[in-house]
């Protein structure tokens, strides 16, 4: 590379409303210039889950704004920068679309390149954006609406070693907490929860455990929290503090269980073909999970592996992530003409098989 290169990023796959400006250097690390996040979790808050119109309606407000936002901040307008890339996929579509036409309005406008990115690569490369580190690596998201292990070799080069069946972690969180009266976002209140509890006073199971493979399942863990939940109520006419706290207790130390271990088969197989650079990087919501995170990094170090947690305001949804992967996309070739289009469904490994439905938060493959 022999200029700087500036990307703006837009992001409306699920329900925030991001626009960033990312730049490189020549030869140096690239640098967030801005990030600016629009939530909506009050917008739905009342319905237990993202309404996919409400977030469309919402993005399609927002997005115009947060460009504004994010250009202002990082003290550069449209003339400066050198590509626009957007989050074409996966997700609720009408959010993607909101994105892709925004980004095909800037790009008419101004004449600058316009860039597809797939929002999973944008988690994916994350850690190339905050720690500089070198491909391969391994790679685990694990979020409300993902939940994968993925080989990492370019920024359009990925494995997929396995990921979730049903649910993903987050989720699994998140109804947790709603079956205990909890507030949500579920996975910061029960971990708060699970701090004065007994992980071992209810046996939850650790589903495909024993299966030889890195596909992971979490929907069993909230039917048998339910059914524990129900059977206290049952005897005692309802539950007091301290079952609450040893049910989240014992719900965290499962999902930690069943993560570790899927960690420790995916990094055995990834280190037996890459023992030169032995990482494993994780990007998503429940990565900010201390129990969790305390067992990777002890999986890790038992492997000899390097890990890589980036700042959690970069782990969740974006767009900072998102003009990092359109600028390596960029660097490499890779641009879009106004046909691009906005895809519900984009797994990042065209060849593993496809595993899931569309779920609460979205296409999650
Ligand atoms: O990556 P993220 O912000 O959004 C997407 O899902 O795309 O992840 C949000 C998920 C929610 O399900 C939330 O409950 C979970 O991450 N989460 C946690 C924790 N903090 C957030 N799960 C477990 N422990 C936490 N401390
Ligand atoms: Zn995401």
């Amino acid at each position: 590379m022999t200029q700087s290169l500036t990307l703006l990023g837009l992001e409306s796959s699920c329900d925030d409303t991001a626009a960033a400006v990312v730049r490189q250097e020549a030869g140096q690390r690239a640098q967030v210039l801005s990030s600016v996040v629009f939530g909506q979790t009050e917008l739905h808050s009342a319905f237990g889950g993202v309404v996919p119109e409400i977030a469309a309606r919402a993005h399609a407000e927002k997005l115009d704004h947060c460009v504004v936002e994010a250009l202002d901040a990082a003290g550069v307008t449209l003339q400066d920068l050198d590509a626009v890339a957007v989050t074409a996929g996966p997700g609720l579509i009408g959010g993607v679309v909101s994105g892709v036409m925004c980004a095909k309005g800037i790009a008419a406008a101004t004449g600058l390149p316009l860039v597809g990115v797939n929002h999973l690569a944008g988690h994916a490369l994350t850690p190339r954006l905050t720690d500089d580190i070198a491909y391969p690596y391994l790679m685990l998201l694990v979020s409300g609406g993902h939940c994968q292990y993925l080989i990492a070799r370019g920024p359009e080069d990925f494995t997929r070693l396995g990921g979730t069946i049903d649910d993903a972690p987050g989720e699994a969180f998140d109804k947790t907490a709603r079956l205990l009266g909890l507030p949500q976002p579920g996975g910061p209140s029960v971990q708060k929860e699970a701090e004065a509890g007994d992980p071992k006073r209810f046996r939850f199971p650790r589903p495909l455990i024993q299966r030889d493979d890195c596909n992971l399942s979490f929907s069993g863990l909230k039917t048998a929290l339910m059914r524990m939940r129900d059977q206290i109520v049952a005897e005692k006419s309802g539950l007091t503090r301290q079952d609450r706290a040893d049910l989240c207790a014992g719900f965290q130390a499962a999902v930690s269980d069943v993560l570790a271990s899927k960690t420790r088969r995916a990094l055995a197989l990834y280190l037996a073909e890459n023992p030169a650079t032995p990482t494993l990087a994780v990007a998503g919501g429940v990565a900010a999970n201390t129990a969790i995170r305390a067992a990777l990094e002890t999986v890790c170090a038992d492997l000899g592996t390097t890990f890589v947690a980036p700042p959690l305001a970069l782990c969740t949804d974006n767009a900072a992530m998102i003009a990092y992967a359109g600028l390596e996309r960029f660097k490499s070739g890779g641009q879009d003409d106004m046909g691009l289009s906005a895809r519900p469904r984009w797994p990042l490994d065209q060849t593993a098989p496809s595993m899931l439905g569309s779920g609460r938060k979205g296409a999650k493959a």
